[in-house]
């Protein structure tokens, strides 16, 4: 666990403008598939975390060259000496699974460590399998590493999924663009950075259609390029997690370099909590005047509401007027939050998938620590606005995702601070 915590003072008027970077759940996705295209490619908007230094290090082991510049990644993937992802890497961050497809497609086979607590064929990486096996890959496990071969050749499918997994669509996505003829995956994920990886792939020179709808066509091809450029797409969760805090402060509070489209339902939701919202094409200002007002809220796979913005929206029903249930239908077990900010006065219990809220006046800081990357920041955002002290231990699940959380904060006006334990 990381010696430092972060210490947030409530009560400071929040106001001013906040700078959004690339989105983490993309850019781990595009570093992946570079793969690909053997040689030199460049991405950019690339946001400082540690899950990007991770998966600099995964492609690392795998014989790539990388390199990090002014939030740009420079990757050489032209000598692969390696096919396999360690348990160390992986058990850091699951995401590293995304260079599953990449390495099929390059090599036709990988070996990559199971996530913790995962098996094969079970959920969390079953529908990742049932995919690739539908496109010839023929899995092993071996030593906790999951081997993937190809004794056929890969070659397309119609692949319909289960559930419409982000990581199961990208995968199969990745591994199909090399594959010999056509696969179609129906039910697929829609999310903003399935798009940006499917430009990508295409910039690679990969033929992909339907991107962003429930059903994506790829035709493989023998072999992919580089690319010379490419833009991240913006992090629409950390943008959302500021707009809370916006709302809680009042604001107003506007994130740069945001696509409110990509928001849609939570700026929905935003307003019916009571606050004031003007848009750009490429930035959202928050304000609020009035009371907030209880809304129910149900995570759902996009363009629903992102479960990533849960925790950051629950802090807002705590102090609203009125009582709400937010419904988490994507992950199990995603309410570790709750219970911490229990202890911060906020009145909830939870039922199965439910959490049963009813609204307080404020919550009284304490000290806290962060369940996880997105509840972390939901508890530094609920310090923001708590009398007295708020310590936020555990923040390394925050540095995972949110780049300079702290200072961003800081400059609109919070009383803020890191400091060791
Ligand atoms: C990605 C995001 C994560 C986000 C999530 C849902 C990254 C690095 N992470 O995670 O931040 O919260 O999308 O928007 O991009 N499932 C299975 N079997 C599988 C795959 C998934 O049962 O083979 C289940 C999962 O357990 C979960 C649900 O499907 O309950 C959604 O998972 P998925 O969409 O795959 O999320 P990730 O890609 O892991």
């Amino acid at each position: 666990m990381s010696t430092e915590v972060i210490v947030v003072n409530g009560g400071n008027p929040l106001k001013g403008v906040v700078p959004i970077t690339g989105a983490k759940n993309s850019v781990l996705k595009l570093m992946a598939a570079s793969l690909l295209g053997p040689g030199v490619s460049t991405i950019d908007n690339v946001p400082i975390i540690s899950d990007v230094t991770l998966m600099g290090e995964v492609l690392t082991c795998l014989g790539a060259s990388v390199t990090f510049g002014d939030h740009r990644v420079t990757l050489d993937t032209s000598r692969i000496d390696s096919i396999e992802t360690p348990y160390e890497l992986v058990a850091k961050m699951r995401a590293s699974i995304a260079v599953l497809g990449p390495l099929i497609g390059r090599f036709g086979e990988a070996r990559v460590a199971m996530p913790g607590g995962c098996n094969l064929g079970a959920r969390k990486l079953d529908l990742h399998i049932v995919g690739l096996e539908a496109l010839g890959v023929v899995f092993e496990i071996e030593h906790g590493l999951i081997h993937a071969t190809t004794p056929q050749g890969l070659h397309g499918a119609s692949v319909l999924l289960e559930f419409a997994s982000v990581g199961a669509t990208e995968n199969l996505m990745m591994a199909a663009t090399r594959a010999q003829g056509t696969t179609v995956i129906d039910n697929a994920a829609r999310e903003p950075e399935i798009v940006d990886l499917a430009e990508f792939l295409i910039q690679m020179g990969a033929r992909i259609q339907g991107q962003g709808t429930t059903t994506i066509q790829i035709e493989g091809t023998d072999a992919l390029r580089p690319v010379a450029h490419h833009r991240t797409v913006a992090d629409r969760i950390e943008a959302g997690t500021f707009l809370v805090a916006g709302a809680l402060g009042g604001g107003p509070l506007t994130v740069q370099g945001a696509n409110p489209q990509h928001l849609q339902i939570a700026l929905t939701k935003l307003e019916a909590l009571g606050c004031e919202l003007v848009t750009t094409d490429d930035s959202i200002t928050v304000s609020r005047s009035a009371a907030l007002r209880a809304v129910d809220i149900q995570t759902l796979p996009y363009p629903g509401f992102p479960t990533d913005l849960q925790a950051q929206f629950m802090v807002l029903d705590v102090l609203a007027e009125g009582s709400s249930v937010i419904t988490e239908n994507v992950f199990e077990n995603r309410f570790m939050f709750a219970d911490e900010i229990s202890r911060m006065g906020a009145v909830l219990r939870i039922e199965g998938h439910h959490a049963l809220i009813t609204g307080v006046r404020q919550l009284s800081g304490a000290p806290v620590q962060a369940p996880d990357l997105r509840g972390g920041a939901a508890l530094v955002l609920a310090g923001l606005v708590a009398d007295g002290q708020t310590t936020v231990s555990a923040i390394e699940h925050i540095d995972r995702g949110y780049e300079h959380f702290v200072e961003k904060l800081r400059a609109v006006g919070a009383d803020i601070s890191r400091r060791e334990q």
